[in-house]
């Protein structure tokens, strides 16, 4: 998998995502050993990278389908980069309506039944599938997950299906059947952020630049 790192086709996947590095960056400064999460790996471009940030201290959770998770733990393995962070996978199947919003309630679900918190993240990335139907139950429960000053930052806000070059109906006819006009044409990261994130209480939104309307907004819990 990390083979593919900026090899051609993978151009926009070799690209790590210099929000979510900073804000992780940030977290170290104030505590050595963190807990941090990437939901949705792609190619391990920015896993590669939260790595070296981690310097070898802490936990990194990796949730993608299982083939991918297993791909891209083998080849840090191999190349010997995690330096002792534990990675810890958390692979899905690929069914239609199987994701990381699933394993992140059944963990929730498991956590609650045992009595113990589920305040465990220092830092999350979530850049799965950008789908409402995926994301918004994730949000959900992340923001229980992340402890009191962790941050969750979200990639893809403005990311629609019709302008997506590979999921658009032109070029995949079938994501009709799934998705109603409105929802191939409206940001569902947008959606999640707008009802989910900005109006809770406990969370404040972190501008890293002076650009109000990030692509990658970031919020910080702060109760
Ligand atoms: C844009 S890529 C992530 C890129 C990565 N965070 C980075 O910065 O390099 C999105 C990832 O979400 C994963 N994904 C999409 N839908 C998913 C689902 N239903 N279950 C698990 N993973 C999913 C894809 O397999 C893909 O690896």
């Amino acid at each position: 998998m990390l083979e593919r790192i900026n090899s051609p086709g993978y151009e926009s996947l070799s690209k790590p995502s210099q929000e979510a590095l900073e804000v992780l960056r940030r977290k170290k400064a104030e505590s050595t050993a963190l807990t941090a999460a990437e939901i949705g790996v792609g190619i391990g471009a920015t896993t590669v990278e939260m790595l070296k940030v981690m310097d070898g201290v802490g936990e990194l959770h990796l949730f993608d389908y299982e083939d991918r998770v297993a791909d891209l733990i083998r080849d840090i393995e191999t190349r010997g980069i995690s330096k002792g962070v534990k990675l810890i996978p958390h692979g899905n199947g690929r069914q239609t309506f199987n994701s990381y919003a699933w394993e992140l309630a059944t963990m929730a679900f498991s956590l609650k039944s045992k009595g113990l918190p589920l305040e465990m993240f220092d830092f999350v990335y979530l850049d799965g599938a950008h789908s409402f139907h995926h994301d918004a139950p994730a949000c959900v429960t992340l923001k229980d997950m992340v402890r009191p000053g962790g941050y969750i930052v979200f990639d893809d806000m403005y990311w629609t299906f019709n302008k997506s070059p590979v999921m658009n109906p032109q070029k995949k006819p079938s994501i009709t059947k799934d998705y109603s006009d409105d929802q191939l044409d409206r940001p569902h990261v947008e959606l999640v952020v707008e009802v989910f994130m900005a109006p809770d209480a406990r969370f404040e939104q972190v501008f890293l630049t002076g650009n109000q309307k990030p692509y990658r907004p970031v919020f910080r819990r702060v109760g």
